[in-house]
């Protein structure tokens, strides 16, 4: 089965709307896992915007899964990406004024601080997934580079309008995952995904591991955080393709 990594950013975004002590991401990151979330994922912005440095250290004593550090790759960042040793960190692109990550990272252009950055955390025992565009070029600087692993995004299969749009977008994300699983990398992807449009997604030989947040937060507001992510992990059962393996 495909790895559900629950991304629980949002859960610290309420919290910082009042500057308060809840709700708590550390608990959020309990509920996910008895609801059978394989791994949990935060986003340490430089801006600090929802996740606190404080999480990311509690969640490193509590998470009992495996946790999912994404993160660009900024001095101040990476120096506690190296404090606390997540299982794995996901290095993202990362603008002052954006929503949320915008695009995939450029490896091809950056191939002197990804690498850098790559060579220092899997030093220190960390595996480095770099968040990419499902391009061919970048898959194969990612594999120059020695990352563990790449997540694809998803952002403009999420966001296509027309059907054919849509098919266009699988089908780059198809022949990119086939590239990266004959380079011997790890296939992750995430963003945007919810409880349909992960279905296609979740057919896509390769793919080990989903990274959701937006969808699963939400829907947790209403029917409760255990509930959302096992809904979302009973989804991508049913439709992976061999679900007794
Ligand atoms: N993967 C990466 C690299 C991300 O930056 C995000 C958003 O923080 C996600 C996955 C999850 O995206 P969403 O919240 O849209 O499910």
């Amino acid at each position: 089965m495909i790895r559900l990594g629950v991304n629980i950013d949002h859960v610290a975004t309420v919290r910082q709307a009042r500057r308060a002590k809840e709700p708590d991401p550390v608990a959020a990151a309990v509920l996910a896992t008895l609801g059978g979330a394989d791994g949990i994922t935060v986003h340490l912005r430089e801006d600090r915007r929802h996740i606190q440095d404080r999480d990311v250290f509690l969640l490193r004593e509590t998470v009992t899964t495996r946790l999912n550090l994404e993160m660009a790759a900024y001095e101040e960042i990476l120096t506690i990406a190296l404090k606390v040793k997540p299982d794995e960190a996901t290095l993202v692109p990362e603008k002052r004024q954006e929503l949320t990550t915008e695009g995939g990272l450029d490896v091809v252009g950056n191939v002197a601080s990804v690498g850098d950055a790559i060579e220092r955390l899997k030093g220190a025992g960390v595996h480095v997934s770099l968040f990419i565009d499902p391009d061919p070029f970048q898959v194969e600087a990612s594999r120059k580079l020695k990352a563990d692993a790449v997540e694809f995004q998803t952002a403009s299969y999420s966001e296509a309008k027309t059907e054919a749009e849509v098919a266009r977008e699988l089908e780059k994300l198809r022949s990119a995952t086939a590239q990266a699983v004959a380079l011997n990398l790890h296939v992750h992807m995430g963003h945007g995904l919810n409880y349909w449009n992960v279905q296609p997604i979740v057919r896509i030989p390769g793919v080990v591991e989903l990274n959701i947040g937006h969808s699963i937060v939400s829907r947790a507001v209403f029917v409760g955080m255990e509930r959302a992510v096992r809904e979302m992990k009973q989804v991508m059962q049913e439709h992976y393709p061999n679900p007794r393996k």
